[in-house]
């Protein structure tokens, strides 16, 4: 027996030794086509090497590529576990020419690798073509020599091959394998086609159109080659076997679920283990590409497939989660053709687990509802779209997954009931938001979002893709283009650009279009907490609904901003171990420049208290650990340690960032809930470093902190300014603290000694003897006067140097006038005797009306005052004279 890893092997090698380029499995999600939820098939990665958008690799190619088909155009999820040949997840092999090879090379190794290659015998294999393509009808009758009732023209659509509602199509050539007449069906074209006796096994695909959104189809630049061949159902021809299911692939995940469950794959169990089986693989590789569960987009695919299995394994009495207990022999099975899902493997069987529990809680409860709704139906009946829209709100039934569950009785599910039922939903939501007196500008929003739905924000994973343009708004209204000059706000389906929430700003970037579009984008909000609104100014070109656009997030910003994010995880840890856990989020900025945090502390940090703070950060970043994402439910999410901020409103699943180095109890050094963006490892962020702290209200303090390259060019710039100072003391930059305390000593001492020298000069007239020459007294009608103008004497100095005088007088009178940077004070004082004749206060007055003030005051031995025209000293001197000449 030739097992499906030595099949995909022989094809690749096959066409490789016929000069085509081997090419990789793209992932699933695709990264070229915003209008595809999941590669579907294995010409998808080079649509734009067929429309001449893109080079192709070489100019032949082949590939064994992971598809999924479970939503849009290609849908098989609603037939898996109940024919022989149906997946929600295939390998799909192909050869593709891009304008190299047509029709009869494409016709010639089909039937060269099937009968030579291979040996299926020719007579089991049936062919068919577009009814109006003869010169395939010809080829095949050439090269095969096939009789003619064996090459079947095919009118419908089944023999024209389109990717989606746009992109590369053509007409086609299938080829059918003839399981043989004890099996139930009748050859394509037939009344009973749909059976599983003639099996499609290939098909060829003559490129020849591309498919436009308005229906018109073009030519492509060249005709080019695209085929597909399930690897599953060639599997099951060269092993014997009729059914993909008997594959040895799948007869080892059955195998497993078998010993899991303990019932045997047989009877009515045999679709719950083939579903089981179909499912784990999709779901596996789903996850291992990125795409993780949610209610919104590809993530709702995913659950609902998800689901559906664990129904299944429900049905089949599995006491305990059962899907993630698998993953291990799908990984034995297809972990050495696809790494991807080894390496996911941790993640997936996490995730899986986790869903399976969380599902377990409400699938009891809505089977009880699902069986009282219609426990008294017979075959034929019609369960309400009421009760089914109940399952799903309330009970997380997928629709699907209602509808699978009744299918064995036969009962169907009221599909307009079910979207009568959603709308009115719908509708509450939208009246009560109206009702929130939210402002009515955004009611632009509320349309955009109930009839796009969310935005699916990719930006996690990548920082580039492609969207279609669901809605344009101009000055808060919707229009269907824009030109350049424009400003507008631009929705698409998909974007990596973050929408400003949780304190991350905005990311930036630009939009654009191979056609011509550049639009700048200044920032990007996110009305309604679903919808990204890129703000944008239209730089060149123009843009209409439904354009096909590419996303660019400016990456350098967006990396700073991440650094910025998970510092302020990092820093946050900090704060709890460092000062205690009442510290609390308060309020946070995550900029590309700086990070800003608030939380409740009631006193300034110390500087011991910095500096701790920084170690313990910076420590964790020259750990370098990876940044692990985890989703969870709120209480799981708590139940791990992970910080929640009261108060804020979480969704029934949420993003765990778990970062920094494993501590004692297993628990990382920081465990958030955060929907931010993060670096991949702590040591992305590159350096910590606190520029400010700070109160903002009573009980709450701020700090600003920097990373990265900022924080670098924050501390260089303090040291240009450490070396400039040192420079100018003429000391190293380690001395500095030394020499400057020094240098403030001495000038202590300077100052006081230049005070005494002022007051020696003062009381001595500094005579260059050194000795205390003082102001020559005179006698002014009978009464001694002492009068001095002194340049520099420190005010504080009047009072002590009138009191010497006085007492060296005896009786008598005095007065001093100090001048300081062209102001004076001036002090007088009269001996106790003369008090009654003369009043100190009047003198003062009279002195300081000459220097250009006002005022002065004390008692009538002693007062003092000022003037701002210090020049005038010797007039204020004179003013007492002539007020002691009467
Ligand atoms: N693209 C073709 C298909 O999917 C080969 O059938």
């Amino acid at each position: 027996m030739t097992s499906t890893n030595e099949i995909r092997r022989s094809f690749l090698d096959y066409f490789a030794g016929a000069d085509h380029a081997e090419v990789p499995s793209a992932p699933l999600v695709p990264y070229n086509d915003p209008t595809l939820m999941f590669v579907n098939a294995g010409m998808v990665p080079f649509k734009n090497a067929f429309t001449g958008l893109e080079t192709p690799p070489a100019p032949r190619a082949t590939s064994s590529q992971k598809c999924v088909r479970a939503g849009g155009k290609h849908n098989d999820l609603d037939n898996v576990g109940y024919t022989a040949r149906h997946h929600t997840f295939f390998e799909m092999l192909g050869n593709f020419s891009f304008g190299d090879y047509f029709k009869e090379q494409a016709i010639l190794h089909a039937w060269t690798l099937l009968t030579k290659e291979w040996g299926i015998p020719a007579d089991k294999l049936t062919t068919t073509v577009y009814h109006t393509d003869d010169e395939a009808f010809d080829l095949w009758r050439k090269i095969s020599g096939l009789p003619e009732e064996r090459i079947i023209r095919i009118p419908t659509s089944d023999n024209f091959w389109s990717m989606g509602d746009t992109g590369p199509c053509g007409p086609c050539s299938e080829i059918f394998y003839d399981h043989g007449d004890h099996i139930f069906g009748g050859p394509p074209g037939s009344p009973d086609e749909d059976g599983d006796r003639f099996v499609e096994i290939w098909n060829l695909v003559f490129m020849q159109f591309e498919q436009q959104a308005d229906g018109t189809r073009n030519d492509l630049p060249k005709p080019s080659i695209d085929t597909g061949m399930g690897l599953e159902r060639i599997a099951a021809v060269m092993q014997g076997v009729h059914d993909n299911y008997d594959t040895d692939t799948f007869r080892a995940l059955i195998a497993a679920s078998e010993a899991l469950t303990g019932v045997p794959a047989e009877g009515d169990q045999q679709a719950s283990h083939r579903v089981i089986a179909d499912h784990l693989r999709s779901t596996s590789f789903l996850m291992a590409d990125g795409v993780l569960p949610s209610n919104e987009g590809r993530g709702y695919v995913l659950r609902r497939i998800m689901r559906r299995a664990m129904r299944h394994a429900h049905l089949l009495g599995a006491s305990e989660p059962l899907m993630h207990r698998l993953v291990p022999a799908l990984v034995t099975e297809m972990g050495q053709a696809y790494p991807e899902l080894q390496r996911g493997q941790a993640l997936i069987q996490e995730v899986l687990q986790r869903e399976e529990t969380q599902f377990r809680k409400t699938l009891e409860k809505g089977l009880k509802l699902l069986d009282e709704a219609t426990g008294s139906m017979d075959e034929g009946g019609e369960l309400d779209g009421e009760t089914a829209f109940k399952l799903y709100d309330t009970y997380g039934f997928p629709y699907d997954l209602t509808e699978d569950a009744l299918r064995s009785r036969g009962i169907g599910v009221d599909r307009g009931g079910f979207d009568a039922a959603m709308d009115r939903q719908k509708a509450a939501a939208r009246a009560a938001w109206k009702g929130s007196g939210d402002a009515a500008s955004g009611e632009v929003w509320f349309d955009i979002a109930e009839r796009e739905g969310a935005t699916e924000f990719t930006g996690y994973a990548s920082t580039s893709g492609e969207g279609s343009v669901v809605a344009i708004v101009k000055s808060g209204q919707e229009v269907k283009r824009a030109d350049a000059g424009d400003e507008v706000v631009i929705l698409t389906n998909q974007t990596p650009f973050y929408g400003e929430s949780g304190g991350q700003t905005g990311d930036t970037g630009t939009i654009s279009t191979p056609e011509g579009l550049l639009a700048k984008v200044s920032d990007t909000a996110k009305p309604l907490g679903r919808l990204h609104a890129h703000q944008a100014k239209i730089e060149k070109g123009s843009v209409k609904l439904g354009d096909t656009v590419h996303l660019d997030v400016d990456t350098a910003r967006r990396d700073r901003i991440r650094a910025n994010h998970s510092a302020t995880h990092l820093m946050h840890a900090a704060l709890r171990n460092q000062l205690g856990e009442h510290v609390t989020q308060k309020g946070s900025l995550v900029a590309d420049d700086r990070l800003r945090f608030d939380f409740s502390h009631p006193k300034p940090l110390t500087a011991d208290d910095i500096a701790a703070i920084e170690a313990e950060v910076n420590a964790e970043i020259r750990a370098n650990e990876t940044v692990a994402t985890t989703l969870m439910s709120p209480d799981e999410a708590i139940e791990a340690g992970a910080m929640a901020l009261f108060g804020e409103k979480y969704g029934d699943e949420v993003r765990v960032l778990s970062m920094g180095r494993k501590g004692t109890e297993g628990r990382n050094y920081s465990v958030e809930l955060c929907g931010g963006t993060h670096v991949r490892a702590t040591g992305d962020i590159g350096i910590f470093r606190i520029v400010s702290e700070g109160a903002v209200s009573s009980g709450v303090r701020r700090i600003e902190a920097l990373t990265g390259e900022a924080a670098r060019s924050w501390l260089v710039s303090r040291e240009e300014a450490l070396k400039v100072a040192a420079g100018a003391i003429r000391a190293t930059p380690e001395d500095v603290p030394a020499r400057i305390a020094a240098l403030l000593d001495e000038r202590k001492r300077l100052e006081k000694e230049l005070a005494d020298a002022k007051k020696a000069l003062a009381l001595g007239g500094g005579g260059a003897d050194g000795g205390t020459a003082q102001a020559a007294d005179e006698e002014i009608a009978g009464v001694t006067f002492s009068g001095q103008v002194i340049e520099g004497l420190n005010p504080k100095e009047l009072r002590p140097l009138l009191d010497e005088a006085k007492s060296r007088m005896g009786s008598g009178v005095a007065a001093i006038c100090a001048v300081n940077d062209g102001k004076a004070a001036f002090a007088a004082a009269v001996t106790d005797d003369l008090t009654d004749k003369f009043n100190a206060v009047d003198l003062v007055r009279a002195g300081v009306e000459a220097l250009g003030g006002k005022g002065g005051g004390g008692r009538p031995d002693m007062a003092q005052g000022g003037g701002p025209d210090g020049a005038k000293a010797d007039e204020a001197i004179a003013a007492v004279k002539e007020l002691l000449a009467g």
